[in-house]
């Protein structure tokens, strides 16, 4: 695709990635992404905010192929989706100064070895000087890693956000024509990305709160022309209430672990909870982590194999604590052959969840008449709890 213009001397470069179906091995992409690059013609200096990864060098080049010179090229975040091309952008522009935060640069010359005597370091709220034009740069750690910092566009009021408020779309649209479609996006990426952070997170947001921003241009997905819709988003995900809802991954292998699913999820509903339950045999896991951003309580359903939970359940517990939901709650439930340790291995997994454990119903193969009772009580806690924090 080729450069486009978005206002006069600003543009959006870098690659639409329509086919990418999997980021960083781990996240799926239902929706493809976009890798963008934004150049800045100052009346004396021009400036390229962030590149592409490494194997898309070619089209940012060919964006770039009229611009003769470049004065800066800015890394808001050394992540390699954003930073693999900075060597070659640096071999065509020999001269152009690379302009980081100070983390940046150490990470920079690790991940890429690229030389010390091409950076040019900012600290925070520093300013670069491009004519009649003002970059201004604001620290804004763990948006997605320590290093990160986002800049702002003084004249034109831009927010160049990078991973913060990103979105993994692949769309010909400059900015948000859909914003239902695009809240969702937001969600998943915030979900997956930013929800283990979401304390510094909310740091950053009272930072740039001061600025009057009218475009928010991030690295990922459509820039936003109503900078209010993303943000009022995000101060939801990060501090709003968890609502009153169970999300319920599980696996079943013979069917017992599925029938007290059916009969809790059942139950639950009676009670006026709302349930997302996902098969995490089959499930988008992104989708799962979407629904721990408001889940109020969290119910693990796994069978025991050799002695402690189904290895896919392992999975979605160390998910669950990597994101570090807001859920108040947790219980397990689940069937076994003969024994095992599943309560204690699951427990042991959570350490970075702040949740009161609800008592576990484990059964020995199919669920009894006992085992149906101890899930009805189980979903009448789980009610009362709720009412109790006045989740809605
Ligand atoms: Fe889009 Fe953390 O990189």
């Amino acid at each position: 695709m080729k450069a486009r213009k978005i206002k006069d001397n600003i543009y959006w470069m870098g690659f639409v990635d329509w086919d990418n179906r999997l980021f960083d091995s781990l996240i799926p992409l239902p929706d493809g992404t976009s890798y963008n690059a934004f150049l800045i013609k100052g009346s004396e200096k021009t400036v390229l905010i962030d590149t592409v990864e490494t194997h898309q060098s070619g089209e940012l080049l060919n964006q770039l192929s009229d611009i003769p010179k470049l004065d800066y090229l800015v890394s808001l975040h050394a992540e390699q989706d954003h930073s693999g091309s900075i060597p070659q952008i640096l071999a065509k522009y020999p001269e152009v100064k690379l302009v980081t935060s100070l983390k940046a640069k150490e990470m920079l010359m690790d991940l890429l070895s690229i030389s010390e005597e091409s950076f040019l370091t900012v600290s925070d709220g520093e300013i670069l000087h491009l004519g009649d034009k003002t970059l201004e740069f604001i620290y804004t750690p763990w948006v997605h890693w320590p290093e990160t910092m986002v800049a702002y566009l003084r004249e034109d009021k831009i927010l160049f956000s990078c991973d913060f408020f990103g979105s993994h779309i692949a769309t010909t649209d400059l900015y948000v024509t859909d914003e239902a479609r695009v809240y969702e996006a937001a969600k998943r990426y915030y979900a997956e990305i930013m929800m283990p952070f979401k304390k510094v997170i909310k740091k950053n947001m009272d930072k740039i709160g001061s600025y009057d921003i009218s475009i928010i241009a991030p690295s990922h997905g459509p820039m936003y022309p109503r900078p209010s819709f993303i943000i009022d988003a995000y101060k939801d995900w990060v501090e709003g209430p968890v609502k009153n809802m169970v999300v319920l991954p599980y696996i079943s292998m013979h069917g017992s672990t599925k029938k007290m699913v059916d009969f809790l999820v059942s139950s639950l509903a009676e009670k006026g909870i709302r349930v997302e339950q996902f098969n995490l045999a089959v499930t988008d896991i992104g989708k799962l982590a979407i629904a721990l951003v408001d889940a109020g309580t969290i119910v693990i359903g796994t069978p025991t194999v050799l002695m402690g939970p189904h290895p896919n359940v392992i999975y979605g517990a160390y998910l669950a604590n990597a994101l570090r939901p807001k859920a108040k709650f947790l219980s397990i439930i689940g069937s076994y052959g003969w024994g095992g340790k599943t309560v204690e291995i699951l427990a042991g997994m959570i350490p970075n969840l702040d949740v009161e454990v609800i008592e576990p119903v484990l059964c020995k193969g199919l669920p009894s008449e006992a085992d149906y009772k101890a899930l009805e009580i189980l979903a009448e806690s789980i009610a009362k709890k709720h009412k109790e924090q006045g989740f809605k």
